[in-house]
């Protein structure tokens, strides 16, 4: 049994997801154009991986028995100087993607909905790990600079990140 105020922070947090791969897909073609191959790859594989964080919340709901809403989702950006901007600008969105799922979380004690709680405890412990790669990478890029052989070491670094599934996943896309 969910509530119906649960419910409906929960389905607009999905929509938050779905924009985030949306987000991140636009910032793989970006970096195409760029000539940043590798950096394409880790933003597709971002992509995916957000498309996973959208179903989760998707069956969650849909098991709990609600029918979800997709929102009219706005303007994704596409336009970016360079790639540590594209980092700079990721790592805020995941800042901000934290502060959602904390809001959610507190809602879930509040509401003294454990199921809730227990299935977003998944996403408190990712996040760690989302907003720690961008940080990784905003470090390196400030490193190189503006050093054309730098960029591209950081960005044959990028090109090894492979997608993974996680076990039990609604969608391997
Ligand atoms: Fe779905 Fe990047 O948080």
């Amino acid at each position: 049994m969910i509530s119906k105020k649960m419910s409906d922070s929960l389905n607009t947090h999905m929509n938050l997801e779905l924009f985030s791969a949306h987000l991140y897909l636009a910032m793989s073609s970006c970096a195409n154009e760029m000539g940043l191959k590798g950096a394409a790859n880790w933003f597709f594989v971002q992509y995916r991986e957000e498309m996973i964080h959208f179903m989760k919340f998707y069956t969650y709901l849909t098991d709990q028995g609600v029918i979800i809403s997709l929102l009219a989702s706005k303007a994704v950006p596409n336009k970016y100087k360079s790639l540590l901007e594209m980092f700079q600008k990721t790592l805020a969105h995941e800042q901000l993607i934290t502060k959602c799922i904390n809001e959610l979380s507190e809602q879930a004690v509040q509401e003294k909905d454990h199921a809730t709680q227990i299935f977003l405890q998944w996403f408190v412990t990712e996040q760690i790990e989302e907003e720690n790669n961008d940080r990784d990478l905003i470090a390196k890029l400030k490193l190189v600079g503006d050093n054309g052989h730098g960029i591209l070491m950081v960005d044959a670094e990028m090109a090894q990140r492979v997608f993974v599934a996680p076990v039990g996943s609604p969608l391997a896309v």
